[in-house]
């Protein structure tokens, strides 16, 4: 019997923080076997810049891009359309994915009974991708699972198997979707999606707890939300953001609301994933704007005010490093294409 060793990657805000873009950097290390994405479903839209060419990815984990077999894990939903859609466009651009993605004989399926009942859906503000009728359907056990579809068949794998129990070397780097505040339990309920996104969800696609080297959180600068939940603060800075980011869902393509960076949300989504790594992508975006905010409790008319962003990244970084005992390395990065 062999160990199995992973890295997970996390959102700690609410989902489109550039995980596609990390993944996809980290995956180019040469240190891992296999890619696994371990919740969510089409819900998802991780933007990934290869070789100058932009790609937006709904189910296929990042791996592919590097020839590492990319399995979607057993916790996600899929719908088998968008997924074989996804397939052959990856395919059209040179990528071999036919071969190196698999998907999980457990996976739930999204069928278009689910896609119908979601499509006007208005009170959270969902994707209408599916999601939550799906997981509902799972929890109730009369879902449908990716062994029962023909024209999934010939990417089923056991996820046992995948990560390799029984032979074979390497490291899994364990792909999450959405976020911290998206998450079913930790999450905003009820304006949150129907599965668990944190590192718990990595481990139940089959990882070991104790052998996860690494959690690598991440966050943006400043946060973005998508859904029918009043989020946006009203600082013209914010709209700034909003356009300057290009903080427009990849999914959906509707508006990204803005508001400022909560300190104490992030220090308690980086523990309770146990973050050891965390990266803050589009620093250059808030930089360009030139306002540097943030909420340093929980109260949302408390707003404290920077001069510029290395007094507002010493700020965060003194409490983030008080706060958060598993935390050993913070990067300040920039927008996905500028990697
Ligand atoms: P659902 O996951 O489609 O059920 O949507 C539930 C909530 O999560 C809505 O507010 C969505 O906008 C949000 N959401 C779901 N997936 C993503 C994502 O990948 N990025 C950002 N928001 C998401
Ligand atoms: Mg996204």
């Amino acid at each position: 019997m062999k160990n199995v060793f992973a890295d997970v990657v996390v959102d700690l805000q609410y989902g489109d923080c550039g995980k596609g873009k990390v993944v996809h950097h980290l995956a180019s290390s040469g240190d891992y076997s296999l890619v696994m994405r371990f919740n969510g479903g089409s819900n998802a839209g991780h933007t990934i810049y290869h070789r100058g060419k932009k790609f937006v990815t709904h189910l296929v984990p990042a791996g592919v891009f590097h020839g590492i077999k990319s399995v979607v894990g057993g916790g996600c939903v899929i719908n088998a359309e968008k997924f074989l859609r996804e397939i052959d466009q990856l395919e059209e651009a040179g990528i071999e994915a036919s071969k190196l993605v698999k998907v999980c004989y457990n996976a739930h399926v999204t069928t278009d009974r689910h896609m119908e009942e979601e499509s006007s859906e208005l009170k959270i503000g969902t994707t209408r991708t599916g999601n939550g009728p799906t997981y509902r359907d799972k929890h109730a056990r009369s879902g449908v699972r990716a062994e029962e579809i023909a024209s999934l068949n010939r990417f089923l794998i056991d996820p046992y198997l995948a990560l390799k129990y029984e032979g074979g070397t390497g490291v899994a780097l364990m792909e999450g979707a959405q976020g911290f505040g998206l998450d079913i339990d930790w999450g905003d309920y009820p304006y949150v999606s129907s599965s668990n996104c944190t590192v718990a969800a990595a481990v139940n696609a089959g990882v070991p707890p104790q052998n996860i080297r690494r959690v690598i959180g991440v966050a943006k600068p400043y946060v973005t939300y998508v859904g029918a939940r009043d989020f946006a603060g009203n600082h013209p800075a914010l709209q700034q953001l909003q356009l300057v980011g290009e903080e427009y869902g990849a999914t959906t393509g509707r508006p990204r609301q803005c508001n400022w960076l909560s300190v104490p949300q992030l220090i308690k989504g980086a523990n309770i994933n146990g973050v050891n790594t965390l990266i803050f992508n589009k620093t250059d975006v808030m930089q360009n704007v030139g306002a540097y905010m943030l909420f340093p409790d929980w109260k949302t008319e408390n707003v404290k005010e920077f001069d510029n962003m290395s007094d507002f990244q010493e700020y965060v970084e003194f409490y983030l490093r008080n706060a958060c005992p598993l935390l050993e390395e913070i990067i300040w990065s920039s927008s996905p294409h500028e990697i």
